[in-house]
């Protein structure tokens, strides 16, 4: 019998603490190592992992079926150089040696339009620093969303830390500059709906307060847009029964 996949999933819900990552280990080679965080079905990593052989993958999803999966498919391919991880990715900022990341992928994360959910959001000042902190210099973070107020909440974000500089422009309209595509991408580009898109580079080490900044409402009911801008965007996020109390 197929096993039911939440849609949704409470990162605070997951208790896991990977020992940290000895790549030799799990890949058998030391490699340049991209994160995808919430990668979902986890099809983006493999994508690359089999046009980049010589480079690591890691997969980071706090919802086990999809991580099961995706290692299932991974391994049935032959690809080894790609693991997916069922854990909460800001429980495990340790697991990763530093300098070992060259880039952390967050694509399309979970708007979290409820106020009371607002602090599950995958982005924020304090990841940003990890992120920042982890990376060489060089090292990179791409970002994209579907939501313009979500996106422009993360480039802030981005935008606040010292150690990274953007290097798209800060419109969110770039192209991916990338040819591998996440699910919910190509949802997208099927029903020709915008993208908006980051990439930001590590140029020193962090180093100063954590920027502070507050989340804000990123629900398109609450924001000035028009009206199909919110039916487009509600359509992926809402459950079932369409409506405001049902937002995520
Ligand atoms: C909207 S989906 C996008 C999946 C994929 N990145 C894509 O673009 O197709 C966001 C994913 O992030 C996962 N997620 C949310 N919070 C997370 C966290 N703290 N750590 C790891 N994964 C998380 C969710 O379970 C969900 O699968």
């Amino acid at each position: 019998m197929a096993r039911r996949v939440r849609k949704h999933a409470n990162p605070f819900n997951v208790d896991v603490r990977l020992e940290r990552l000895v790549q030799e280990q799990l890949f058998g080679k030391k490699a340049a190592l991209e994160v995808d965080v919430g990668c979902g079905a986890g099809d983006y990593i493999l994508q690359r992992a089999i046009t980049h052989p010589e480079s690591n993958f890691l997969g980071f999803e706090i919802r086990k079926p999809l991580v099961e999966a995706a290692l299932a498919r991974a391994r049935a391919k032959g690809v080894r150089n790609v693991w997916y991880f069922y854990a909460n990715i800001h429980d495990n900022y340790d697991f990763f040696p530093l300098g070992e990341v060259s880039r952390f992928c967050i694509q399309f994360p979970d708007p979290c339009f409820k106020k009371k959910h607002w602090k599950r959001r995958i982005l924020h000042p304090l990841f940003v620093r990890q992120m920042g902190k982890l990376l060489p210099i060089g090292g990179e973070i791409f970002a994209q969303s579907d939501v313009h107020p979500l996106a422009e909440e993360m480039y802030t974000f981005l935008d606040a830390e010292c150690a990274i500089k953007s290097i798209l422009p800060p419109d969110l309209r770039a192209p991916n500059p990338f040819p591998e595509r996440t699910e919910w991408e190509r949802h997208h580009e099927t029903e020709n709906e915008p993208v908006y898109r980051m990439l930001f580079r590590k140029i020193t080490e962090p180093s100063g307060d954590i920027p502070k900044i507050p989340f804000r409402d990123t629900n398109p009911l609450r924001a000035s847009s028009p009206n199909s801008e919110i039916d487009r965007i509600l359509g992926p996020y809402s459950h079932q029964n369409n409506g405001k109390d049902h937002l995520i």
